[in-house]
């Protein structure tokens, strides 16, 4: 996890860098550290545990001058979260500072063995194992930085971004990535340049930005083009991109904060995602990768969906769309387990990869193994040229913009709109969904934004009755069908943000153990909406109010059945059963957000989590 920045220019370093530290520290915010690195070539790091605002309160009285500087949030995974194991590391002379995203495997063995060579640790972390290795290459081979760090990394085993800058090279920025994201910004006439973990940090500077690849280090200084290399010295030319994206989609626009942004951005983004799609006057769906891959996908055996936390939820649903419309039978790993478990895959597999970041370390790993074994790669993905989306022979992306309140809102709603597209789309050329039914669908997916909009219609009612279940030590999400993930989803984000235990399950599954533990103090959220088990639900409502649980019902308007069983209502506009996932959720998502916030708990940047989980 965690965030890297720096840059190298004629501007001031320092505000650039806190402010880009701003922008990635959805992916970490235990401490925060800047190294910067002045004409007069004095190396300075200032640190803070913490928040970023943290560390922008501590350095400040400090010499922030320098025009070169790189930054780090973190995300603890070796050394607890403290100054001594914050981020930028210096080597032992105190020439070189390194900032780190990923983990180095084999820090231990390259720890002993730079002990032995005289070298002492300060931290705790594989980083700095890292930086002494660099600082020990440099010298024992009498190297610059450039071959000094491309010779250190291939000692290192594990995953890397890294920035680097050294004292007795002013002029210079280098960077390197294995297996964690980087991104280069590249101002007109190699002027200036920037590194972060994502694109938007960049934005505000530059939108000509390059994907440094695996094993590829890369050398800035100002006045030159980038030199990239690999780890094998080979040289190597990339294309420069053109981000697209707005910088008001990163802002909050008004709201307290940017997971209610987010939520309430959704009708807006789902539009986004349809858009030249689907054709609203035929109803009908065009997606890319259908048209371009249209035999490998029609004619998939089985399809796997991969994903982790939400876009594993969503891939559950994507197995009930895939599966009705198009017939073809659907697996749903965690690619967690998928990647280490020798999973049987043939050449007629499709494997789908689901996820917001593109960056998530387990999808990743378990899609190179399943691209290795001949299956084809589908991405469902939102960060554009993130690493999923460019191992995937083909895929769609979500299009809903940056997600950065930690807990997943918009980006579901995203993954759910593609799947739902997908299956329709897959099911119409396979001709097993009738062409009434197709159409009728189409259209009913192109209203659902503005359904989502009454929903929001009801959000005083969501925050009434999130006080009412505040303080309750344990939920319970029940749901069927289609909304039995929308179950787990909606338990998932009680969880993250609320720290409140929840657990979803399938409705009828109640009785078979978990219904030991209603009680008067026992919350239970149940989706009874209309479809084809509302008789089935109504009946395991009515056993938990048997044993004085609080139910709390998500039901479709004008509902009256429920409506006498309790008063903890919230209305949802009819929509049909399989769309119904996109509409459901929207309330679990609010009630979550509100009993956070009644709470005191900071919603955008949960404890213990992090937006992007690049370590496995
Ligand atoms: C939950 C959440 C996580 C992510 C998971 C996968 O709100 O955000 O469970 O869904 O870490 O992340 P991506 O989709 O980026 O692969």
């Amino acid at each position: 996890m965690c965030g890297i920045v720096g840059y190298i220019g004629k501007k001031e370093a320092f505000p650039i860098l806190l402010d880009g530290l701003k922008k990635l520290e959805y992916r970490g915010y235990d401490s925060a550290g800047v190294a910067l690195l002045n004409d007069q070539q004095s190396l300075r790091v200032y640190k803070a545990k913490g928040k970023v605002i943290n560390l922008e309160e501590k350095s400040s009285g400090n010499d922030l001058s320098g025009t070169i500087g790189i930054a780090h949030t973190r995300w603890a995974t070796h050394g607890e979260p403290c100054e001594k194991n914050a981020h930028p590391h210096y080597s032992s002379s105190e020439e070189i500072a390194i900032v780190h995203n990923g983990i180095i495997e084999n820090y231990q063995s390259i720890k002993k063995d730079l002990q032995k060579e005289g070298y002492n640790f300060i931290s705790e972390t594989d980083t700095e194992v890292l930086v002494q290795l660099i600082e020990y290459t440099k010298a024992k081979y009498h190297l610059e930085l450039f071959p000094a760090v491309q010779k250190a990394l291939t000692c290192v085993i594990g995953a890397y971004a890294i920035a680097i800058i050294d004292k007795s090279h002013p002029n210079t920025l280098i960077a390197a990535r294995k297996s964690s994201p980087l991104v280069l910004g590249v101002s007109d006439n190699h002027e200036e340049f920037y590194i972060a973990s994502d694109a938007s940090p960049l934005i505000e500077y530059t939108r000509n930005v390059i994907y440094i690849e695996d094993e590829e280090i890369v050398e800035l200084s100002i006045g030159k083009a980038p030199r990239i290399e690999n780890l094998q010295k080979e040289s190597i030319e990339h294309q420069v991109n053109e981000v697209s994206f707005d910088i008001g989609m990163i802002e909050k626009g008004g709201f307290p904060h940017f997971m209610l942004k987010e939520i309430y951005d959704q009708p807006d983004r789902l539009n986004d995602c349809m858009r030249g799609r689907i054709n609203k006057e035929l109803n009908e769906i065009k997606l890319s990768a259908l048209i371009d891959h249209k035999d490998r996908l029609i004619n998939a055996e089985r399809i796997i969906i991969l994903g982790c936390g939400t876009s594993w939820h969503a891939g559950l649903l994507g197995k009930q769309l895939i599966e009705s419309f198009a017939r073809i039978p659907v697996e749903v790993e965690y690619s967690s387990e998928f990647r280490y478990r020798n999973p049987i895959i043939s050449e007629k597999d499709v494997v789908i990869a689901i996820s917001q970041s593109g960056e998530t370390a387990d999808t990743i790993a378990a899609l190179k193994l399943a691209k290795e074994r001949g299956a084809f790669i589908f991405g469902i993905v939102n960060a554009i040229g993130s690493s999923i989306a460019r191992i995937a022979e083909t895929g769609t992306y979500i299009h809903v913009g940056p997600e950065i309140g930690v807990a997943s809102t918009k980006a579901f709603t995203g993954q759910l709109n593609v799947l739902t597209m997908f299956a329709l789309a897959l099911g119409y050329e396979r001709g097993s969904i009738e062409k009434e039914k197709y159409h009728h669908l189409v259209n009913e997916l192109t209203q659902i934004p503005e359904k989502i909009e009454k929903i929001f219609a009801q959000e005083e009612k969501i925050q009434e009755i999130s006080k009412i279940f505040t303080y309750a030590r344990n939920f319970i999400y029940l749901g069927r069908g289609f909304n039995y993930p929308v179950a787990l989803e909606g338990a998932l984000k009680l969880k993250e943000i609320s720290y409140i235990h929840a657990e979803g399950y399938p409705a009828a599954e109640m009785k078979h153990g978990p219904i030991a533990l209603i009680d008067e103090e026992m919350p239970v959220v149940v989706i009874s909406t209309k479809d084809n088990v509302y008789e089935k639900v109504v009946s395991n409502i009515q056993e938990v109010s048997a044993r004085k649980g609080r139910i709390l019902a998500i039901v479709t308007e004008g509902d009256t059945e429920i409506k006498n069983m309790t008063e903890n209502i919230i209305e949802v506009p009819h929509v049909p059963s399989e769309l119904e996932p996109l509409i459901t959720v929207i309330p679990l998502q609010l009630l979550s957000y509100y009993i956070a916030i009644n709470k005191g708990k900071d919603v955008d940047q949960p404890r213990n989590l992090a937006k992007s989980v690049t370590v496995e």
